[in-house]
């Protein structure tokens, strides 16, 4: 059998079981492309971004019946800087939103973005989720133009991983850590930090992912994924 600290989760079963927890209601995913996490997450209010939907027409039918909370799912077809410059304000009220996918673009700055423009928005008690922090190989944390290169053909996390490093670094207003689970996924909470980094931006533009390869566990503030259960008290 498999130990508790080993277990390993999905995002959709860890964003479903806080939303059930602790009876969230907003749910902002940043990145939507087939709706494979957003389509079957049950919230009372969805909302979706992404400047390039894939979902089917039959598919998004078909999960209209498996999951009547997609009745009232809000999609948004732009990218999360025009979201967020044009669209939230009007649509999100400050301190609503409980939970936050962040998983479009996979580059820091991007990643970095869309975390701060989120935290605008979440509530004190709820959670941001990354994807993409833990690439597993030099594959993984290549850059969009190596994968493009390569024609999509593998999963790629590019460099979100520094995000992470910023976050803990240059912010003291949030705490940050991995989930060693699903590709990584990292957990940003408005608490104060339990251990920061110190890091400068020009420091982490200049890293590699051997860099990162050699000191994962403690750059990461890396935790077995039953870990968010007990951080959020569920
Ligand atoms: C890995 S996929 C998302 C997967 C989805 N969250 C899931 O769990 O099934 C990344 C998506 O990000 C989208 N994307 C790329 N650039 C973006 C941007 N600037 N803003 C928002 N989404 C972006 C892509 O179109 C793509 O559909």
């Amino acid at each position: 059998m498999q130990a508790a600290s080993q277990m390993k989760l999905t995002r959709g079963q860890i964003i479903q079981q806080l939303i059930d927890s602790k009876a969230f209601r907003t749910y902002l995913e940043i990145g939507v492309f087939k709706g494979k996490n957003f389509l079957p997450i049950r919230a009372e209010r969805k909302i979706g971004v992404d400047p390039a939907f894939r979902i089917k027409l039959s598919r998004r039918l078909g999960w209209l019946f498996r999951n009547a909370t997609n009745l009232k799912a809000e999609y948004f077809e732009q990218t999360s800087d025009s979201f967020f410059q044009n669209v939230a304000p009007g649509l999100i009220q400050k301190s609503s939103l409980d939970v936050c996918l962040v998983d479009g673009m996979h580059e820091y700055e991007y990643a970095l973005r869309d975390v701060e423009h989120a935290l605008e928005y979440l509530q004190q008690d709820g959670v941001i989720i990354m994807h993409d922090c833990n690439p597993a190989s030099a594959q993984a944390g290549c850059t969009f133009e190596q994968w493009k290169a390569g024609n999509f053909a593998w999963d790629w996390n590019g460099d979100v991983w520094k995000a992470i490093l910023h976050l803990r670094s240059l912010r003291n207003d949030i705490d940050v850590f991995v989930l060693d689970t699903d590709m990584g996924l990292g957990v940003v909470a408005k608490r104060p930090p339990q251990q920061q980094l110190n890091f400068t931006k020009e420091q982490i533009q200049a890293l590699t992912y051997d860099d990162l390869a050699a000191n994962r566990a403690s750059w990461l503030n890396l935790k077995p994924a039953p870990y968010i259960f007990s951080y959020f008290g569920i």
